[in-house]
């Protein structure tokens, strides 16, 4: 096809190649731009050893590689711009000659099984802006020579088996806004000099053990808007820079070892917060009153801390929160009973869906407000608590809940029978309380229940037919 037996099309390469040799003595001999990319793209499928949905099949001579599937090339010089071959099962290496690609600016192999080393060559593409090799094998460092990709974007190398530190010449990308690495074996620490990427809008890092604490530099990242940094063996604290970050929306730390307490204005420093994510680190101090003016919080998740002091958050403007886990904390009251005013203000997240107050040292009468709480909660803990006076009958108002357990607190007097309204239980925990009378007959009509513990309270021995139906329970 391309070396056509017209002598005319034969000579008038011949001219063209003399003319670049004249003008381009330098690069002698070479391709013109289009016949590397047509080499460096042979070389790619070269190094496939497994196409099972055989995508490189119509790579060939039938079709100009610009036809070829997963590539696109520029209308005017036809030279390659995206390669995008994202969940192919493709096996093999990532062939160097990539890097002569040199009119790429997208190249998405996400969800592959690339193995060996992420070619350091793809350091020569500095038109690039979007670099997707996310969900594979690559093994080895992050090529030093990426920083040199200057147009670059995005960069996701998620998911594969990257060890070594992050360069120091990365700090070089300065139109990066993603930059995504988790679930890889980095170490090193999150090095300060990141802070100079001032262009970066989302950092995504979870499970690598990279150790060390939060740079404060960070707080030079203006534009970001979410920072993932969950399990990545972090300690210290939380440096104050990060909380004057007022575009953040998502904001995920759990299970690290950070210390240290909530700046007392952080719902008001950071007001588009969607996501407080701080659960299993040893944050102390109260949790600041401040959250209460995070009206867009969807998902307030910070159990399993050393939080201590009165739970004074106010709710009432949280009208979007769906998650809300705080238990595993030490809210107490001093021995003197809490102010459950809290529970009120709840009756405005006409969204939640869980509620996890367990293990929280509080102290005091749960309202008849809890019944104002939304239709759509469906899992409420209150467990482990010091709960005294009576269940409220308003309880049975919950019609959403599928989960309420209640055990370990000092709830009295009679299981209310209104408790037989929550049609969708299927879990359902009072043991360890000083409940008496009888077990309400209207339990029985929970037909979806599978689990119901009632062990050590005074409960009158006595079985309702009714509680046949229900199974593993331990009365
Ligand atoms: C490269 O471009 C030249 C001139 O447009 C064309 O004759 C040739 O067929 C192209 N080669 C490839 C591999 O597309
Ligand atoms: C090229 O690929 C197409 C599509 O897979 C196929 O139909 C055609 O036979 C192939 N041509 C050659 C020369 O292999
Ligand atoms: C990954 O690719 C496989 C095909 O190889 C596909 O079945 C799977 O759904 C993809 N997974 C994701 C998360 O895209
Ligand atoms: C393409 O890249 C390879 C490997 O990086 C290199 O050896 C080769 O010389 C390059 N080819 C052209 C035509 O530039
Ligand atoms: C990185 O790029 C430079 C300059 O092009 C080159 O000399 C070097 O060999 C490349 N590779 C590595 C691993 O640094
Ligand atoms: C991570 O690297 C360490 C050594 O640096 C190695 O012992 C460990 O097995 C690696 N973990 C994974 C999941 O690759
Ligand atoms: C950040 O950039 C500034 C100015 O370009 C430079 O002086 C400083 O050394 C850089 N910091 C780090 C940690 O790389
Ligand atoms: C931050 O975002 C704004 C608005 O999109 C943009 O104009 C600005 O250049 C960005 N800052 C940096 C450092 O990239
Ligand atoms: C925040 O997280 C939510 C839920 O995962 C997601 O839908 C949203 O796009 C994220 N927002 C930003 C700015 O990253
Ligand atoms: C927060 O930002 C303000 C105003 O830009 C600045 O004065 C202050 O030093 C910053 N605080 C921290 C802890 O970076
Ligand atoms: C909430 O925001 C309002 C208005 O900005 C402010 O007056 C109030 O002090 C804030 N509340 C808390 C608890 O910080
Ligand atoms: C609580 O919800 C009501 C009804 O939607 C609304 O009028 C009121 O402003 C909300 N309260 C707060 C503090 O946002």
């Amino acid at each position: 096809m391309i070396f056509s037996s017209s002598s005319s099309v034969i000579s008038f390469l011949f001219y063209g190649l003399a003319i670049t040799c004249l003008t381009f003595a330098a690069v002698s001999a070479s391709y013109s731009g289009n016949e590397t990319d047509y080499h460096a793209l042979l070389s790619f499928k070269l190094k496939i050893t497994h196409d099972p949905y055989k995508v490189l099949a119509s790579w060939n001579h039938s079709f100009h590689f610009c036809e070829w599937s997963g590539i696109s090339c520029g209308k005017r010089h036809r030279r390659v711009i995206t390669l995008r071959l994202g969940s192919q099962g493709l096996e093999g290496s990532l062939s160097p000659h990539v890097g002569n690609l040199s009119f790429l600016r997208e190249l998405f192999l996400k969800n592959n099984s690339f193995q060996g080393a992420i070619p350091h060559e793809l350091g020569r593409l500095s038109r690039l802006r979007h670099l997707y090799l996310s969900t594979n094998k690559f093994v080895g460092v992050i090529p030093t020579n990426l920083s040199r990709c200057s147009n670059l974007e995005d960069l996701w190398l998620d998911r594969n088996e990257l060890t070594g530190s992050i360069p120091k010449e990365m700090n070089l990308l300065s139109k990066l806004s993603g930059l995504e690495i988790d679930k890889n074996n980095l170490t090193g620490g999150i090095p300060p000099f990141l802070g100079n990427i001032t262009s970066l809008e989302m950092f995504s890092a979870v499970w690598n053990p990279f150790g060390g604490s939060i740079p404060d530099t960070l707080g030079l990242w203006k534009n970001l808007t979410a920072f993932y940094c969950h399990d990545c063996n972090l300690y210290g604290s939380i440096p104050h820079s990060i909380f004057n970050l007022s575009l953040l929306v998502n904001f995920s730390l759990p299970n690290n070892h950070l210390t240290g307490t909530l700046p007392l204005e952080i719902g008001n420093q950071l007001p588009n917060l969607e996501l407080l994510q701080l659960w299993g680190n040893k944050l102390t101090g109260v949790l600041p009153p401040s959250i209460s003016n995070c009206s867009k919080l969807v998902n307030l998740d910070i159990g399993e801390n050393s939080f201590s002091g009165k739970l004074t958050i106010d709710f009432s403007k949280l009208q979007d929160v769906y998650y809300i886990y705080l238990g595993n904390n030490d809210f107490h009251g001093r021995g003197e009973a809490d102010n459950m005013g809290f529970f009120d203000s709840l009756k405005n997240c006409t969204r939640l869906v869980t509620l996890v107050l367990e293990n929280c040292n509080l102290i005091g009468v749960l309202p008849i407000s809890i019944g104002n709480l939304s239709h759509q909660l469906s899992s409420l803990f209150l467990d482990g608590n010091h709960l005294f006076g009576s269940l409220p009958s308003s309880i049975g108002s919950l019609i959403g809940l599928t989960t309420l357990v209640l055990d370990g607190n000092r709830f009295k007097g009679k299981i209310p029978t209104t408790i037989g309204k929550l049609q969708k239980l299927q879990i359902l925990t009072l043991s360890r309380n000083q409940f008496s009378g009888p077990i309400p007959y209207t339990i029985g009509n929970l037909s979806l229940l599978t689990k119901l513990y009632s062990y050590s309270n005074k409960l009158k021995a006595i079985f309702h037919q009714a509680l046949g139906i229900v199974q593993n329970s331990t009365i």
